[in-house]
């Protein structure tokens, strides 16, 4: 079935749509396998926010003349996209942001000062990455509420049958990471969700690592938050989402203060704008925006259903031969899971294989991943990551495992 799916996809038409990956690196091919950190960006991406600089460039919301309004028109036309990419009942439910860490700063911000009081309770889990820790510890702080966390097993599996015994009369909020950036894990959102609903609690879902590698419906899912990054997903730096269920937006609090969130200022009272305007103070990436809807329309395009199942068996390909390396352990082995690999050489530090695999022109990520109670999960300093993208090989795949032995000779 895997070998179908491999030959179903036509690989080496998409990265024609990726220049940057048809280079040498130290004098070898490129292997880009650092996608989990950022993805690289197709041709019509990079030509949107290219044309934007050389011709289309004024700011948006601001202006009655001619690049103004087609700036805003593409603006809005972007959080359309967006809308319809994640299946948002309707685009006032699309907030901008800079990137997934700054929604959910947005989301700890917000939802705290509305909903969180002394003693109340929040939610996440041991896979989360640091920018879905440390905004609701900082909440916790100010509002002297507590954290929780939901444990997961050394297969990298969620234990989800602890939620249950986590969950109080003072729970307000549960914000999970869907595919876990360390150990590929897909968890069974949908699941916490339901659990979630039957006692009244809020979900966010942080979508940075899934939005790109499945089809995702929030209103199916019926979370009541989602974020993501534009840069993981194909797009540009500097942009990313909250989507928030309306009935939510419309009771949360602006978190930062400034021109366009406004509706009358003065030195007395300031009222604020409607949504999605509300949580978009200042000049927002409205070219971000432009190249973001771009990078959604080559996803919609290409098919997530299509990628989804081109990925997944690049994920069955890449554990097989995984496993017929000695000394090499893989954390995370959860079926259905991610092509997103950490591991470590037995006895070789992960700073050294990322050296080595990088003189071969494997891009890898080395150290803590952002993950640090991951890495306190294994008892470990750090691991190397491949994270790969629908643009990425068997061949690679094949040549990494080439790369593993070079550092077990050179090393061992
Ligand atoms: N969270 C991003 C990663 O996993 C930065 O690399």
């Amino acid at each position: 079935m895997a070998a179908n799916h491999l030959n179903m996809f036509d690989v080496k038409k998409i990265r024609d749509d990726f220049p940057i990956l048809n280079q040498q690196v130290n004098k070898k091919p490129l292997v880009y396998f650092d996608n989990g950190a950022t993805t690289q960006k197709p041709s019509s991406v990079a030509n949107e926010v290219l044309a934007y600089y050389l011709n289309k460039n004024s700011n948006i919301h601001r202006g009655v003349h001619y690049l103004s309004a087609q700036a805003t028109l593409d603006y809005e036309n972007a959080r359309e996209t967006v809308r319809s990419f994640i299946n948002a009942k309707n685009s006032d439910e699309i907030i901008f942001t800079s990137g997934a860490t700054s929604s959910l700063n947005l989301l700890a911000f917000s939802f705290g000062e509305k909903f969180i009081s002394p003693g109340d309770e929040i939610i996440v889990t041991e896979m989360e990455h640091h920018a879905n820790i440390v905004p609701w510890q900082m909440l916790c702080g100010r509002k002297n509420a507590k954290l929780k966390v939901i444990p997961f097993d050394n297969n990298g599996l969620l234990l989800l049958e602890r939620l249950p015994e986590l969950i109080s009369e003072k729970t307000r909020l549960i914000s999970v990471i869907h595919t876990s950036n360390v150990l590929g894990t897909v968890n069974p959102i949908k699941e916490i969700i339901n659990t979630a609903r039957r006692h009244n609690i809020a979900v966010c879902v942080d979508a940075a690592q899934s939005v790109q590698h499945l089809p995702i419906d929030v209103q199916e899912l019926d979370c009541d938050f989602l974020v993501f990054s534009g840069h993981k997903v194909y797009g540009p730096t500097g942009i990313g989402v909250i989507y928030g269920k309306e009935k939510w937006l419309e009771q949360l609090p602006p978190w930062q203060g400034g021109g366009d969130m406004v509706d009358e200022v003065s030195f007395d009272k300031t009222t604020y704008n409607q949504l999605p305007f509300k949580f978009e103070a200042g000049t927002t990436n409205y070219i971000g925006a432009a190249g973001l809807a771009k990078a959604l329309e080559y996803l919609s395009n290409t098919g997530l259903d299509k990628i989804h199942r081109y990925e997944q068996s690049l994920t069955e390909y890449a554990m097989k031969k995984f496993k017929e390396i000695d000394g090499l352990n893989v954390f995370g082995n959860v079926s259905g899971k991610a092509c997103i690999f950490s591991f470590i050489i037995d006895g070789v530090h992960p700073l050294d294989t990322g050296m080595v695999l990088d003189k071969m022109g494997i891009a890898v990520r080395t150290g803590t991943h952002c993950a640090q109670p991951v890495m306190q999960h294994f008892g470990v300093d750090g691991m190397v990551r491949a994270s790969l993208a629908f643009y990425n090989t068997t061949e690679e795949i094949d040549y990494l495992c080439q790369g593993i032995d070079q550092v077990k000779k050179m090393f061992l």
